[in-house]
């Protein structure tokens, strides 16, 4: 007899009080998507929606740094029940790690990714936001297909190889009719639709969350944000 895996329905439960998922993605590290996704997250809160964010990042977690979030530590409640900070139910695969890198791989990242999907007690939420390992690799995809209700927020910069890897990504995640509400080109020179601008003041304003808010990055992403329908 095969065994059946009870994760699937089990996270399934886990998300049903959390109206939408948004998974922030990118093909690569250090191309803005945990910028893209703590900052969409407080833009979320500040609108009043119910919103969390889950740090999947294994390889580099980092939204705890940028959110300025320190001391944090779920509650152990029939599961885990995360903090709060600046408004955001935020977890994060660092409050498992001691800020060490974690000697996983493979497989066994994608088990610790659905362990945690499977043991976060979300509650109800309008928004989830996740900021999403780099790439599509396995850890990725179970996320897809574990988290059914994801929609896909691409970040991308301007590069020829980027927009390369940017369209086969696009073309799997329409194979796996997973939705994709939009692209964002960070780190453009210039303002525009699907735009987020290069911004020098980004840097000194990780860690503050009122900082964060007050960049132009913070500015193109709000707009973005409601282009895509988000709020
Ligand atoms: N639009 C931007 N303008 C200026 N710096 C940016 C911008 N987007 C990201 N950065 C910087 O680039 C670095 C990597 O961003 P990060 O969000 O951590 O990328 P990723 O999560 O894709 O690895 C960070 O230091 C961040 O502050
Ligand atoms: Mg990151």
């Amino acid at each position: 007899m095969t065994a059946i895996d009870p994760r699937p329905s089990v996270i399934e439960e886990r998300l049903s009080g959390v109206k939408r998922v948004i998974a922030v993605t990118g093909w690569k590290g250090g191309i803005g998507k945990s910028v893209t996704a703590s900052t969409l997250a407080l833009l979320l809160a500040r609108k009043g929606y119910k919103t969390g964010l889950f740090d999947l990042d294994f390889a580099g977690a980092s939204d705890h740094l940028i959110l300025g979030a320190k001391g944090l530590f779920p509650k152990e409640e029939k599961g885990l029940e995360p903090p709060v900070h600046e408004g955001v139910k935020f977890m994060s695969v660092v409050f498992f790690s001691e800020n060490k890198a974690v000697p996983l791989r493979g497989a066994n990242v994608s088990d610790a990714i659905i362990e945690l999907l499977a043991i976060t007690q979300w509650g109800e939420l309008d928004f989830l936001v996740l900021d999403m390992p780099p790439g599509i690799n396995d850890a990725a995809l179970d996320v897809m297909r574990f988290a059914r209700k994801a929609e896909v927020l691409a970040v991308t910069i301007p590069s020829v190889l980027a927009h390369d890897v940017l369209n086969r990504s696009l073309e799997l995640y329409r194979k796996l009719k997973v939705p994709v509400l939009g692209v964002l080109e960070n780190m453009a020179a210039r303002p525009g639709p699907g735009k987020l601008r290069r911004d020098p003041a980004l840097e000194k304003a990780l860690g503050s969350p009122k900082a964060l808010l007050k960049t132009r990055f913070a500015e193109d992403l709000a707009r973005e944000a409601a282009r895509a329908g988000l709020c």
